[in-house]
């Protein structure tokens, strides 16, 4: 952000005199393409102006420290990212670099010394202007963590500053617009003081994402909220610090600038199954909630598919995390649904925040299928909330249809079944809902291994 001119001044003034919450920032990832059926999310399911800016989720570093794709089909991918800004000029789009291989975040490598550096920004920035991108995401989950050494922390700010002089720098010979750079960071008091010194970081920072949510889950012996924003009465020691309040207030008090923080709102939640007749918020758990049909993780669940649990379920609100969570006595589920974000941003507004980033795009209801609010019913109220003006109106894209063999599953037992029609594809039955799978291209359903494999 060390752009001098006089527009940049002009927009400084102005930000000061208008609303202070002006992006919306959304999250996609290449790994939704693999989801199931109404499931599966790739770039063309965007809406080019439901965000003002899109990151894609998620390029890594390999061995010689260049930044590189991770999914065999990126390159499609970018593609249809960066042509929605032919429909919506305004639009601007990142790409987000992270991830971990066995466990070991590829950051720490390339932190390491100078030269390695100095490769990784050079390749960034050929590949971002090679794909057509506005600018870089930095998503290492933390500097200081996960085999990284203290020592990291301060690697990661000569990094975000070298990043920045140099895109600076790329951006005065080619007379281009400067990319923009981000990070994501954490939101646990004690994970942001290993791994980031503000002062120096912030100033070379367009904006900072806040990932304020997975601030509780299956991993604990009680039912929590994933993104309250507060403390709870069941909260003591430094579960009292597992909220948005609590970790906004930090990162602000450690000197970030407000109009640069961006308030991280989830479209999923985190489930626990509950091991006693109670269901209140700190009731005892023993473990997750099933997996969904479609993200397929124990205790975890779009926000889809949240509502097609809420049909058979209780929901209540805790009223003092202004949050709500979904029970049917042997599940619990905390999610986020309009009323919480509408809470969120009332206070994200006091804050004078400098807006919202959103984990994920593609766990929204983002064909309308399933919560029957329409198309992204959270991102829009999202949108709405914040006081963005009325999208164009533009041709509704087709909507992903309802899977055509729904009746397959009615009488039959949960589990895998052949797609005789066809047999790149299956069938999972889940409470008598028939879910249609994708093998990987090139291989196909065996029912003796229940299994897809080279035929
Ligand atoms: C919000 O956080 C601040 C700073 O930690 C604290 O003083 C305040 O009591 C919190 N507000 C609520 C309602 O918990």
């Amino acid at each position: 952000m060390a752009r001098l001119t006089l527009p940049a001044v002009l927009g400084v003034l102005l930000a000061v005199h208008t609303a202070t919450s002006t992006k919306l920032v959304c999250h996609m990832t290449n790994w939704a393409q693999y989801r199931p059926a109404s499931g599966k999310f790739t770039a063309d399911n965007i809406d080019p102006f439901i965000c003002t800016h899109v990151v894609y989720a998620l390029a890594t570093i390999n061995n010689f420290n260049q930044l590189i794709p991770t999914e065999w089909n990126d390159e499609e991918q970018y593609k249809m990212l960066n042509s929605l800004r032919d429909i919506n000029p305004a639009l601007r789009t990142l790409l987000s670099v992270g991830g971990s291989v066995n466990g070991i975040s590829p950051f720490i490598a390339m932190v390491s010394k100078p030269e390695s550096r100095a490769v990784f920004i050079k390749s960034a920035i050929s590949f971002l202007r090679k794909h057509n991108f506005d600018g870089l995401n930095l998503a290492w989950e933390f500097p200081g963590q996960m085999g990284s050494m203290p020592t990291d922390k301060a690697k990661f700010s000569e990094l975000i500053a070298e990043l920045d002089q140099a895109f600076l720098e790329e951006a005065r010979d080619t007379r281009k617009t400067q990319l923009l750079l981000t990070a994501n960071v954490a939101a646990f008091e004690s994970t942001v003081t290993g791994a980031y010194d503000v002062p120096k970081i912030a100033p070379h920072l367009d904006f900072i994402n806040v990932m304020t949510y997975d601030y509780h889950g299956h991993w604990e012996s009680q039912t929590g909220h994933n993104s309250p924003l507060f403390s709870s009465n069941v909260d003591s020691g430094t579960h009292l610090q597992h909220n948005i309040n609590s970790s906004i207030s930090h990162w602000l008090s450690l000197g970030a600038p407000a109009e640069k923080l961006l308030l991280g709102f989830s479209t999923y939640g985190r489930t626990f199954r509950l091991s006693s007749s109670s269901s209140f918020l700190g009731a005892p758990a023993d473990g997750a909630g099933d997996a969904g049909p479609y993200t397929r993780t124990a205790g975890f669940w779009s926000f889809y598919e949240v509502c097609s649990f809420i049909n058979g379920a209780t929901v209540e609100w805790i009223a003092e995390q202004e949050v709500p969570y979904a029970t049917n006595s042997v599940v619990w589920a905390g999610y986020d649904n309009k009323q919480s974000f509408t809470a969120k941003v009332q206070w994200m507004n006091s804050r004078n925040l400098g807006g919202a980033h959103v984990w994920t795009l593609d766990m929204d209801d983002f064909s309308g299928s399933f919560c029957s609010e329409g198309r992204y019913p959270l991102v829009n109220h999202l949108r709405n909330a914040m006081g963005f003006p009325p999208k164009p109106t533009t041709t509704p894209r087709p909507t992903t249809t309802k899977d055509p063999l729904t009746s397959f599953c009615s009488g039959r037992p949960d589990g895998l079944y052949e797609n005789v029609a066809d047999k790149t594809t299956y069938l999972q039955c889940f409470n008598g809902i028939t879910y249609l799978h994708r093998c990987q291209p090139g291989l196909i359903y065996y029912d003796s291994c229940k299994c897809c494999n080279w035929p």
